[in-house]
């Protein structure tokens, strides 16, 4: 049986907050939104969570631990189930091993995405893919006294992501070819950091919580929009998944609300677009 982690996190300045995945694009946002704690920002160099916590790693004086670190690799992840496993579901149960508060990021690719209307924290999983299954099981591992983020569709300044793909192809050429029929939230990791900073400093209740961005658009939407917003002039060609064979498949609907109370509510993704941009500016 799981033990409860000690709880409230300590608020205010220098909580020690441990960051795996560092070198991710949550592992930086993170790191960003919690600047005022004192932040020990751990890449994949330092600590490769396949395997039990390195010297890198206090034993002990954590207030806090944000498990960013994952396979992320929808498509690599059906040829290599059993690496994505190693960590997504052992890596997460190395963190966990830690006993410290922690908070671990799970996906909407839990859901199968037959449903029509927002997924919530009640409804079942019925993962499609083996990252999907990694992640699902990979909530399991985070133990019961843990925050649970599930999240969706995520961009950045850094790191990749479909936003920076977008900027990169829509500066080579003339069209982009962009799937249509997959509905989803793009989710901004600034907002989502920020909305993870006050989760904890408002010691909300752990468990699983949805959190993506308002509104919700398909893939090509939010291409075009990155278009519109970021001045590049280049046309969206809006096709179906089928017409592009990829290994892993994806939930054609995947838009996750919170039904929970107190449940951090992220901004629009067209503002997360815009902030997205004006940091790339800047
Ligand atoms: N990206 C999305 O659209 C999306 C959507 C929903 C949920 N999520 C979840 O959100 C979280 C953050 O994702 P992200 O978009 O920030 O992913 P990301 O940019 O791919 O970052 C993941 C980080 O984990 C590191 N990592 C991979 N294997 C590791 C290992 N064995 N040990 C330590 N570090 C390892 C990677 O290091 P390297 O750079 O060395 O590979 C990378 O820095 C993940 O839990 C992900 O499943 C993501």
């Amino acid at each position: 049986m799981e033990l409860e982690q000690p709880h409230p996190v300590r608020a205010g300045r220098s909580r020690r907050v441990l960051i795996t995945g560092a070198g991710g694009q949550l592992g930086h946002a993170l790191r960003q939104a919690f600047a005022d704690d004192d932040v020990l920002a751990l890449r994949r160099s330092e600590w490769d969570v396949t395997g039990p916590a390195t010297d890198a790693v206090p034993r002990e004086g954590l207030d806090l631990v944000l498990h960013a670190a994952a396979w992320t690799d929808v498509d690599g992840a059906e040829a290599d189930p059993q690496g994505a496993a190693a960590v997504n579901v052992a890596g997460t149960a190395h963190v966990a091993a830690l006993r410290a508060p922690l908070v671990t990021f799970s996906t909407d690719y839990v859901f199968d995405g037959r449903k029509r209307s927002p997924y919530v924290e009640s409804d079942g999983p019925n993962p499609a893919s083996a990252y999907g299954r990694t992640k699902l099981h990979g909530e399991a591992a985070a133990g019961h006294g843990a925050w649970v983020i599930r999240t969706s569709w995520l961009f950045g300044a850094t790191g990749n992501n479909f936003l920076r793909t977008m900027l990169r192809l829509g500066a080579e050429r003339a069209e982009v070819a962009v799937v249509d029929d997959q509905r989803g939230c793009p989710t901004f990791v600034g907002h989502l950091a920020a909305a993870v900073r006050d989760l904890v400093d408002e010691d909300l209740p752990t468990g699983l919580w949805h959190v993506a961005a308002d509104g919700d658009c398909t893939w090509a939407d939010f291409a075009e929009a990155i278009f519109l917003d970021a001045g590049v002039d280049c046309r969206v060609r809006r096709i179906t998944t089928a017409e592009i064979e990829r290994p892993a498949p994806r939930p054609a609907y995947s838009v996750l609300r919170s039904e929970r109370a107190g449940a951090p509510r992220l901004p629009h993704w067209r503002d997360g677009l815009r902030a997205c941009l004006a940091e790339l500016r800047r």
